[in-house]
């Protein structure tokens, strides 16, 4: 099978990318990267010699370059996006433009090259926040709650979602859609909060957290959420959406205390911040649709995994130390006034 992964040089996609050639070997894989201020090659170095694999520096918003990327592919699996919720509030143009127009652009090019040979699959990565938010009592969301997105982030999402879709009922490309958890494990930008807190306190840092952390996210280890995709990717019925969820929800207060307690920090190191504008009181995801009909459920215990990632991070100090300067030091100064 031949791939395109767009944003492969992120969090997610060099996840992605790592666990789908160690699974399919024989497939090759191309990775289509902007190389923003979150995208890495250094995520992808194992990797780089692969002959299966092959980086193309370039942007989904680029019609002529997808048009060519994609001529002779079976399958798209789009991960590219402005994906922090922070920089969406202080400015959002860059959401729409990646998170939509560029969605926008590697469907006409999957459309107009499934024209031709009829075969290309796109794959599209969404979150769980295009639901909205949950108050503590309420269910789950799942694959029927209606779209509320509240952030200019998921609104974006939520936009790129609704074409999607829209493109399987026009012209029946065949899609499929995963919402997925907060996702957590190695090689995530430290702008977020697991890998923020983490290398905070590695650098004997406090650690800033919104509000009174009383705000809940259910997580998922980067793996169990790749290995869904690969589910649906494999097993989905096309036109359909599923929910990865993982099965660990937490307060921001209660995720805060295990990882003061696995780094033997104490809760001094906390510095309660103003809380971010319009913040999302709960998500939570119902997978029942995705356990009955693909056979998957999140396998990482949260504890294993957030020891994993903690170790992660011990391990690879240069990695982070190297992002966590330049443009990420006016960001965090702005973000946190710092
Ligand atoms: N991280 C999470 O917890 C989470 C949860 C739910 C959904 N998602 C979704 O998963 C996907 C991946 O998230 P992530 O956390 O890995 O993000 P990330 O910010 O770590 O990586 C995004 C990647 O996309 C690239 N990119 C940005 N604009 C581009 C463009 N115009 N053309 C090509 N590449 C471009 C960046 O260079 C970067 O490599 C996103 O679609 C995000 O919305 C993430």
């Amino acid at each position: 099978m031949k791939i395109l992964v767009t944003g492969g040089a992120g969090f997610i996609g060099s996840n992605f990318i790592r666990y789908w050639l160690k699974k399919y070997p024989a497939d090759s894989l191309v990775n289509l990267d902007a190389l923003t201020y979150a995208g890495n090659l250094e995520n992808l170095s194992d990797i780089e010699n692969n002959k299966n694999y092959k980086f193309i520096k370039g942007s989904i918003c680029d019609d002529n370059l997808a048009y060519d990327l994609v001529q002779d592919l079976d399958l798209i699996v789009n991960f590219a996006a402005e994906s922090h919720v922070d920089r969406s509030i202080m400015d959002c143009r860059d959401f729409i433009t990646t998170n939509v127009e560029g969605t926008r652009t590697l469907l006409e090019a999957a459309k107009s090259a499934s024209r031709r040979n009829g075969k290309i699959r796109f794959h599209h990565i969404s979150t769980d926040e295009v639901f909205g938010s949950l108050g503590p009592s309420d269910k789950p969301f799942n694959e029927t709650t209606p779209y509320d997105p509240r952030s200019p982030y998921s609104a974006s999402k939520a936009a790129a979602d609704h074409l999607v879709r829209a493109y399987w009922h026009t012209y029946e490309l065949p899609i499929t859609i995963s919402n997925c958890s907060n996702n957590y494990g190695p090689y995530q930008f430290p702008e977020k909060i697991i890998p923020l807190f983490i290398t905070n306190l590695l650098a004997n840092k406090k650690i800033p957290v919104y509000g009174q952390g009383k705000n809940i996210r259910d997580w998922i280890y980067v793996d169990d959420h790749n290995a869904g995709v690969d589910a649906i990717i494999k097993r989905g019925r096309l036109g359909q959406s599923y929910c990865l969820g993982g099965n660990s929800e937490l307060t921001n207060f209660k995720l805060t205390k295990k990882i003061l307690s696995f780094m033997g920090k104490g809760e001094d190191m906390i510095e309660y911040v103003t809380d971010r504008p319009g913040h999302d009181l709960r998500y939570g995801l119902d997978f029942t649709k995705a356990k009955n009909e693909l056979g998957w459920r999140p396998a990482v215990n949260f504890n294993d995994g957030l020891k994993k990632t903690i170790a992660w991070y011990k391990n690879n100090q240069a990695w982070w130390q190297n992002i966590k300067s330049g443009e990420y030091l006016e960001y965090y100064k702005k973000q946190y006034g710092q």
